[in-house]
């Protein structure tokens, strides 16, 4: 769970500029401006903003496609990390979105961070896509929460 002094909300346009920056800092190959515009342009997705201090210190886009839940980006802010934000993202993203929904995403295999709390969700792995990630030429680890992965998870979301 997130600090008291942490916001969730849904994210918007106006947020966008220190997204970015928040972006460029987390990622080797950061999305562009137009990828989180599009995200945001989507009607069914769930994308959501962390605001301590009235400014954005992480944020999180889930897309849906049929019945599928796509983790597409997560990120804190570097020097908020390890608070539990990304956890109330996770949470608020399976309020909205369903608990008993299905989610995959794509994790480079090296971001032990990000696989030990998407463990801690109820992620499991379930194969890699190839070359995945351009920049490195790294395969991408697939990994999927359903209801039953979800029903051996450690965390209440
Ligand atoms: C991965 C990331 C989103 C985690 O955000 P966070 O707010 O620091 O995560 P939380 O504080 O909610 O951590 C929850 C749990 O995840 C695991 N975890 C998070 N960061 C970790 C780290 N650096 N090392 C080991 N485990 C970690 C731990 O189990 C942690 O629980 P604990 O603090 O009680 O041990 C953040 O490190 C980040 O923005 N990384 C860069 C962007 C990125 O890689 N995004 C994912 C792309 S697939």
């Amino acid at each position: 769970m997130s600090s008291p002094s942490i916001t969730i909300r849904s994210l918007g346009y106006s947020d966008l500029p220190q997204v970015i920056s928040i972006e460029r800092r987390a990622f080797p190959t950061p999305w562009s401006l137009a990828m989180f515009v599009l995200e945001l342009s989507k009607p069914s997705g769930v994308c959501l903003a962390a605001i301590e201090d009235r400014r954005i210190v992480g944020y999180l886009i889930c897309s849906r496609y049929a019945d599928i839940w796509h983790l597409m980006n997560i990120a804190i802010d570097p020097p908020a990390r390890r608070r539990g934000i990304a956890t109330g993202l996770l949470e608020e993203m399976i309020s909205r979105a369903g608990r008993d929904a299905s989610y995959t995403l794509e994790v480079r295999p090296s971001n032990s961070p990000a696989i030990a709390l998407y463990e801690r969700f109820g992620f499991r792995s379930a194969g890699t896509r190839r070359r995945y990630y351009q920049d490195t030429g790294e395969d991408a680890l697939i990994m999927w929460r359903t209801a039953e992965t979800a029903s051996t998870s450690s965390a209440s979301g």
